[in-house]
Order: C-alpha cells, then structure tokens, then sequence
C-alpha cells in the first residue's frame, strides 16, 4: 500500500491552480487513495469527535480520525488565547499527518460571528444584524476576515453560515438568520459562503463552510420540541412550503460551492431530517448536486428512534456522511464497523461518504504533500487587528435600525455640555456580543476584548463633553442627553426559547427614570430578536435597534453623532405585545414596524 507521500508522487496531484474545480473532479485521486485504504481507516474518517471528550490525544492516530470538532465550550486545557489554540489544532494536526496514509484533519468550530470561541478575535454582529444592512459586499468582507482569523488558529472549517429563515422570533436562535426572508438569506447566505471560501477552497487563507440547519430549522412549530418551545421541533409545512422558504438558501450557497452541509436536529412533519433520506439524498444530493459532504448535528443521530446500531444504520443510508458524535467516538466506530460488517451500511455508500469527504480535503490541498496543513503563524499579526475591527464597526453601523426619531433627536450633537449613558448594556461587552461568544451561552461581562457603547460614546464626544453614566438611569444631573442601552442577556439555541418578548422590568425603569430626569433619551435596543418595546416607545425620543453588535461598539456611537447615516432596514417584522401568537403569518400576529422599516437622518 501507499504511503500519502508515495501516492502523492505516484500520481501526480492535479494542479492546485485549477480555481474552484468541482469537487467531483478530484475522484480519480480519491479514488486511488481508496482503493489502498483500510475499513478502520474509513470509518475514522467518519468520525468526528469533539475534541474534548478525547480519551488520549493519540487516539487521532489510534482511530485514523479523519476530523476533530471544537464544541461552543470546547478551549484548549492550556486556556484561552491565540496561541493555546494554534498550538491544540497544531498538535492534533501532527498526530494526524504521523498515520500510515497522512491525511490531515478537518479541525471544525463554529465561527458564527467571527472567530468567536477565541479570546480576541474580530467579533462581527450576528446574522440578524448582517441581515438588516442588506449588504452582501459586506457580508463578503466579514466573511473573509473571519476565514483568516479561524486560519490563523489552524482551524479549517466553520459550522458556518447559518441561512436558517427564522418564522417565530421566540426562537433561541433567531439571531443566527440574517432574516425571516428567503430572498434576503440566499443572497448574504451566498456572500458568506464567498467570502469564507474565497474564490477556491485551495487559497490558504480559505475555511471550508457548512451551510446549516438543513432544511426547516426556523419553522418549527411552538410547543412541540420537549423541554424547549421551538428549538429542535417539528417543521410542520406541505413541501411546497418548505421549499419556497427553507430551501433557497441551500440553492444558492451550493452553487456557489458550498463544500458541506450540516442536517438539522429539528424534524420535517415528524421525521428527523438527520434519518430522512428524501431530503438528505434526494433533494440536496440528487437534485440540487451537492457535491459535498453532510455532517450531523452534535450527538443529533442520537435522537433518532431505536439503539445506536439503527440510529447509526438510518442516518448514514439516508445519507449523512460524516458524525458529529461528540463523545463516544469509540463505540461510533465500533457500532459502525459492525453495520459495514454485516451489510445494513453498504460498503457502497461508505466509500459514496469517503469520496465526498476526501475530494473536499483534496480541493482543499490538504492532500498536497508539499503544503503544510499547520497555521500559517504568520497571521496572528492581524488577529483581532485593527484593520480587522475597522471592517466590524463598518457592520455594526451600517446594520443599526432607527425605528423612531421623534422631532430629530438623532443625530447627537458631539459638543454637548454633558451626556449620560444608562442601562445594564451600556458598559457590558457581553451582552453586546450575546451567545457564541466565548462561551456556548456567551457571558454577560467582558469576556474578550472590544468596545462598549460607553467607551464608544466617550471617544465620539468632543474633548470638553463630560460623560456620566448608571446602570439604572439615576444621576442623570443637568445632562440634557440621555442614552440608555437596554435589552436582552446572551443565550444562545433553545436556552433563548421565550415565550415572552416583554423588556425586563428593568430597562423599563431605566427609561422612565431617565425620561423623568428631562433629558432628551435615546434608546438603544440589544437583542437577538425584535422584543415587545412599546413601554419605552413612548417614553424614548429615539429608538435604534443595534441587534447583537459585537465587539465594535464604535459603530453605534458612529450612527448617534451622525458620523454614518442609518441606512439599516428591518429584516424582521416587529410585532406588538398585543399579538396573540408570534408565527409569521399566523391570526393573532400584530404588526409594530414592518419589514423593511427604517429612518434615517
Ligand atoms: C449546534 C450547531 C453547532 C454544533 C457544534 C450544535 O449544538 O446546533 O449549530 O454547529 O452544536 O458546536
């Protein structure tokens, strides 16, 4: 048998130049690595641990892991930082280049926003804030950002982008979609996948994607998915439906070479999409041609009916090709060998799974004998950079929604005597980053490094304007301006499932005590979703929603002082708390500001 380094001589890899080949233009290649390959070594390529739940580092080497993961709360055991990082991916990457057949490792993370378990990386708004600046330049420039950033760790693959198309903002990860329209997440959905994969997945500074949740995700029904509301439910839409809605955003990130496609956990009309063979290889793979490959949720084939052996059996016949397990890798492995053993997983759609997975590294040069797959170390020089961040405040300001401006109170005048800066947001980096932010959940607090909307107002005044602040609004004195930053903590997936929108009482209170005072008060909204704000619409002279901004609060403030006129559009309907029900196009759903709203000045 060949070794990778002999294979690779013996038959002279095709050029790396050929710019984003088909994947399936690799088979001839696959094809003869195949052939030399053992079942262990097949299956491990399979297999996709999450990185902390493993038993020995060797067993990267042990079981032939053809991928690693690292979960929402997955860091390095040396800490946090840049370096701890590039030297865990590293190391794992060298285990797995010291096998027999020296294929390297997809190493996975979910870089939704940024590379955005890293402390000090670039943190870019969510998707719902991408989505309201109706910028796919933009979304393109974040995008590659976030490729060099996730390279600079030696990471090469992002859970990333999300085209969900959330119809119920109760959901826990209506942030994660750029918006409740189709036609707006396959377009920034296609930009994402652009720039995160640039114009080929050979470039070094490429990430390979995974467009997810396939298909349905942000349509479940309320009240179905147990303990949650909606997250992880049942999709309960005819196929027509389901297509005009859910399906666009895979249309598009396919064609624009989308090199893997993560099933969803929720179900479509009671089957789990993570068993359903129709929409696994019958749409994505037969009709849409998706070349690449389909990797499970985290432990999703879990929830399949039956034991392990028939969750294992049904998932991979219907088509998923690679396991996110994240834990029992051994028994995966075990389980599986036993199906190719005794025929329930043919050995014919094994090697189908194998020759998606191996042209996508071979697309990827990871195949290439002469290229190292390790970081390029090189790249944390412009780690969380300022050139980086500059790019992040360009989205932040350009995805702020001015909903109300009464008689101009936008934008601030820089030279005010003095300003006071309220709210529980208003100095708390992150609740301006929200969930996947350092921490699966995110944090409240300052969990990284960035910006908050007080230090922001604090650069954007003029030298001589004296800037207080409170959580609560008191101490207001003789300010004439008031800004309070209110909203939502991090959450993130079903933890943020709510069943009520309402502010908490709280922010409330901050309001009116500022309102009180005399001041002039602007409201600024932090949120993963549109919440019920009538009891401060009355009481603000403005409000913006600023959405989960992220690290770059120097955005928000480039939109209070005029220094960026708002150019920001709802990609969600904002309902009022008087709605009997919050699904889209429901009886019961009461319409504040409607899609596409937006002032500017
Ligand atoms: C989420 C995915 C994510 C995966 C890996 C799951 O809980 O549903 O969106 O990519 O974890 O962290």
């Amino acid at each position: 048998m060949h070794s990778r380094r002999e294979f690779l001589v013996a038959c002279s890899v095709a050029p790396i130049a050929a710019a984003a080949a088909p994947l399936n233009s690799f088979d001839d290649q696959v094809r003869r690595i195949l052939a030399g390959m053992t079942l262990d070594e097949k299956l491990g390529q399979m297999a996709q641990p999450d990185q902390e739940f493993l038993k020995s580092p060797d067993d990267v080497k042990n079981y032939f892991l053809g991928s690693l993961l690292s979960g929402g709360d997955s860091d390095p055991r040396a800490g946090n930082g840049l370096a701890a990082w590039t030297d865990m991916i590293d190391g794992y990457q060298k285990t797995a280049i010291g096998t027999r057949l020296q294929i390297p490792i997809l190493y996975g993370i979910d870089a939704v926003h940024g590379h955005n378990n890293v402390i000090g990386a670039t943190i870019f708004p969510h998707n719902i804030g991408l989505g309201a600046t109706r910028n796919a330049v933009l979304v393109e420039r974040a995008a590659r950002i976030t490729s060099e950033e996730v390279r600079a760790t030696g990471a090469n693959w992002v859970f990333a982008p999300c085209v969900t198309v959330p119809q119920d903002i109760r959901w826990g990860r209506t942030y994660e979609g750029f918006s409740e329209s189709p036609d707006v997440v396959k377009v920034l959905g296609e930009a994402a996948v652009r720039g995160l994969q640039r114009e080929s997945l050979e470039n070094p500074l490429a990430v390979l994607v995974c467009v997810k949740h396939f298909v349905g995700d942000g349509g479940t029904a309320w009240g179905l998915s147990k303990p949650k509301m909606l997250d992880q439910g049942d999709t309960r839409v005819d196929e027509a439906t389901l297509r005009r809605v859910h399906l666009p955003g895979y249309e598009t990130t396919v064609k624009a070479g989308a090199g893997t496609i993560m099933p969803s956990y929720s179900s479509w009309n009671g089957e789990k999409v993570s068993g359903s063979e129709k929409l696994m290889t019958g749409i994505l793979k037969n009709e849409l041609a998706f070349q690449g490959f389909l990797i499970s949720d985290y432990a999703a084939i879990d929830q399949l009916p039956g034991n392990y052996k028939q969750q294992i059996t049904r998932s991979i016949n219907a088509g998923m090709d690679m396991v996110m397990i994240p834990g029992k890798y051994i028994e995966f492995i075990t389980t599986l060998k036993q199906c190719a053993q005794d025929g329930s997983v043919p050995m014919a759609r094994i090697d189908d799974a194998l020759t998606r997975i191996l042209r996508t590294k071979f697309a990827m040069g990871l195949m290439d004998a002469k290229r190292s797959p390790l970081a390029d170390r090189s790249l944390h020089n412009s780690f969380g950079s300022e050139g980086h961040r500059a790019v992040a405040r360009e989205c932040v300001r350009a995805s702020l929604v001015v909903l109300k401006n009464e008689n101009q109170a936008l934008p601030l005048a820089k030279n005010a005597a003095h300003i006071h800066v309220a709210g529980k947001s208003a100095d708390d980096l992150g609740n301006q980053c929200g969930g996947w932010t350092i921490r699966w959940q995110g944090a409240s607090g300052r969990p990284t490094d960035g910006t908050t909307v007080l230090e922001a107002v604090q650069r954007a005044v003029a030298p001589k304007t004296r800037v207080s602040s409170s959580i609560d609004g008191a101490g207001v004195g003789d300010a004439k301006v008031a800004i309070a930053v209110i909203g939502e903590k991090p959450y993130a997936e079903g933890m943020g499932d709510r069943a009520d929108l309402h502010l908490a009482p709280e922010d409330v209170a901050t309001v009116a005590r500022l309102k009180s005072s005399g001041a002039k008060v602007i409201a600024v909204i932090l949120s993963g979703r549109p919440v019920f704000i009538e009891d401060v619409l009355a009481q603000a002279d403005a409000v913006v929603a600023a959405w989960l901004p992220g690290s770059e609060g120097d955005g928000v403030a480039d939109v209070l002082f005029g220094k960026y006129r708002p150019t920001g559009k709802l990609s969600f309907t904002w309902p009022k708390a008087s709605s009997t029900t919050l699904h889209r196009g429901d009886t019961g759903y009461e319409t504040l500001f409607e899609f596409g709203w937006g002032l500017s000045y």
